[in-house]
């Protein structure tokens, strides 16, 4: 039975081993522990409700989410009722109205998340220049992802002495230049929490990060379940293929 005990080790090592070596580019960044890694990792749905929260309250006032809609919001565990509720709280664009002036109305579920700012030059123009940039698929944007998220958001300390600051830039010890034009967003404290979480800086950041990881990967979990099967399949038939082939050769030595 060797062989067949060490080509099983192997399989399973492999799929142990794929899932964490991909996350683990960009090593200076502190590792943070996310319910989404790991070959059986899971959404964790109450943290990205919160994240959703984090993301209206704080980043939406900058940046847009324009891959999502309203009604994908039942993907973190939120019922239509209260989709609708989400959508309805919203003022988007809808046409024109009878003299040909454009109009606003509630949004509903089938409408996209709205973005915060016309287009690029307006939102530029409201950041120092700087481009927010659309957080859809950020996550999956940036090496390192989720971690160098939460090195960025946990990442604004003060510049050391001698270090040049250009106008209306802030230092963070995460960013590449050390020099970001967006102002820290989340402190202890920022968002109110309704389901008693400590809203702490790392909680915010953790769900927020969750919320955006879920945005840029929906199916993640179901992926993660269709390899789990794939390799059991593999598994199974290599089981089949050994004992066929001992079968076979067995009077033959
Ligand atoms: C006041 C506006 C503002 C708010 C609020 C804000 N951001 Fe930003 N953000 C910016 C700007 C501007 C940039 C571009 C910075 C640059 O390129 O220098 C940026 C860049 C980023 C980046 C990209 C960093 C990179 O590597 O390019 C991430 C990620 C990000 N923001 C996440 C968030 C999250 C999450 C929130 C909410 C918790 C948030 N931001 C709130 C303005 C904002």
């Amino acid at each position: 039975m060797r062989p067949l005990r060490s080509l099983l080790a192997g399989v399973f090592a492999a799929g142990l081993l794929a899932a964490p070596a991909l996350a683990q580019e960009g090593e200076s960044l502190p590792h943070q522990k996310w319910s989404f890694d790991s070959l059986f990792g899971t959404f964790d749905l109450a943290a990205a409700q919160r994240g959703f929260q984090v993301y209206s309250n704080v980043c939406a006032n900058c940046h847009s989410l324009q891959y999502l809609h309203y009604r994908d919001l039942s993907g973190i565990g939120l019922d239509g009722d209260e989709i609708k509720a989400i959508a309805a709280a919203v003022t988007v664009p809808q046409g024109l109205d009878d003299q040909g002036n454009p109009k606003d109305g509630p949004a509903t579920p089938a409408n996209q998340f709205r973005s915060p700012f016309a287009n690029e030059k307006a939102a530029r123009a409201a950041n120092n220049g700087a481009l927010p940039p659309d957080l859809s698929l950020i996550v999956n944007a940036r090496e390192g992802g989720a971690d160098y998220i939460y090195g960025i958001l946990t990442g604004f300390v003060p510049a050391p002495s001698g270090f040049k600051m250009q106008d209306g830039m802030y230092y963070n010890k995460m960013f590449p230049g050390h020099q970001i034009g967006m102002p820290q967003p989340l402190q202890d404290g920022t968002v109110e929490y309704t389901d008693g979480t400590s809203n702490n800086l790392d909680q915010e950041a953790h769900d927020v990060i969750t919320f955006l990881s879920w945005a840029a990967n929906p199916e993640l979990v179901e992926r993660k379940q269709i390899g789990v099967r794939v390799i059991l399949f593999l598994v199974f038939m290599a089981g089949i293929t050994y004992a066929v082939k001992r079968k076979l050769w067995s009077d033959v030595h």
